[in-house]
């Protein structure tokens, strides 16, 4: 049985002292009865992710960072590694978001050398896949996704995957106000698992969490947590809004 995860992805916003109240409101807002079907993440920027950690900490709410480098340590300025993220309190990190691969040149490869360094970390991973406008219209969309897919769970031990958390979050509905619509969500998300699939087995597969992200919010969370194969929702802007955000949490916990 997979249980639902509502993942707030705060990218970069809110400074230290914002990050904290933000944090404290979500808190106050969550329920005992949300976290008994479904678990709470939250993403804050990497200078928040330490107080973040002692305001939420014996919560139930958990922290996860929004990148890593690939390697353990080093001459790598600017960079922070998976075992500071560990000392931080995370539990969770990102890669592959398409914001990574558009302004940083992220590749494929470079995401699952993140995503082995994390699982290697015992972080768990949330890896993001998803196509451009262009390739949805080029029809391409799918082989793009199976390759994302593919490489980003190169070499990773089978004993791991429980630690893999897939999100689809399609260029084009990130940050619109334009969703995927249930049936596009419904597509990818089962073409993901049958991918999964044909590299591991079908439990693996059966058992992998893989969330929609782009444009979620309060009015859509409903109908998109409800689809066929949809385990939750990687949210960004409206996980800035502690009432919006625990709203869909609250949407997620409800659904059969
Ligand atoms: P929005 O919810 O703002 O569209 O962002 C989605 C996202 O990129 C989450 O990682």
């Amino acid at each position: 049985m997979r249980r639902k995860l509502i993942a707030g992805n705060w990218k970069m916003n809110l400074g230290l002292n914002e990050s904290g109240v933000l944090a404290k409101q979500i808190l106050g807002k969550v329920k005992q009865n949300i976290l008994k079907n479904a678990d709470i993440l939250i993403c804050p920027p990497f200078i928040s992710l330490s107080q973040v950690c002692g305001i939420i900490k014996g919560s139930g709410i958990k922290l996860g960072a929004q990148n890593l480098h690939y390697e353990n340590d080093g001459a790598y300025t600017g960079e922070i590694s998976a075992t500071m993220l560990r000392s931080a309190g995370c539990e969770y990190v990102i890669t592959g978001h398409s914001e990574r691969r558009k302004y940083f040149n992220e590749t494929n490869s470079v995401v699952n050398k993140k995503a082995l360094q994390a699982l290697n970390h015992d972080l768990k991973v949330i890896i993001c896949v998803g196509e451009t406008l262009q390739e949805r219209e080029d029809e391409i969309f799918e082989s793009i996704i199976t390759e994302q897919v593919t490489m980003a769970l190169k070499d990773i031990p089978s004993e791991k995957m429980n630690d893999v958390v897939i999100a689809y979050e399609p260029v084009w509905a990130i940050g619109t106000g334009l969703n995927a619509s249930p049936k596009q969500v419904i597509e990818i998300h089962a073409l993901i698992r049958n991918t999964a699939e044909g590299i591991f087995s079908k439990d693996i597969a059966e058992n992998m969490i893989i969330l929609y992200g782009g444009s979620v919010n309060k009015d859509n969370a409903k109908e998109i947590l409800s689809a066929a194969g949809v385990d939750g929702a990687l949210i960004g802007g409206a996980s800035l809004k502690p009432d919006d955000f625990v709203f869909i949490a609250e949407q997620a916990a409800a659904v059969k």
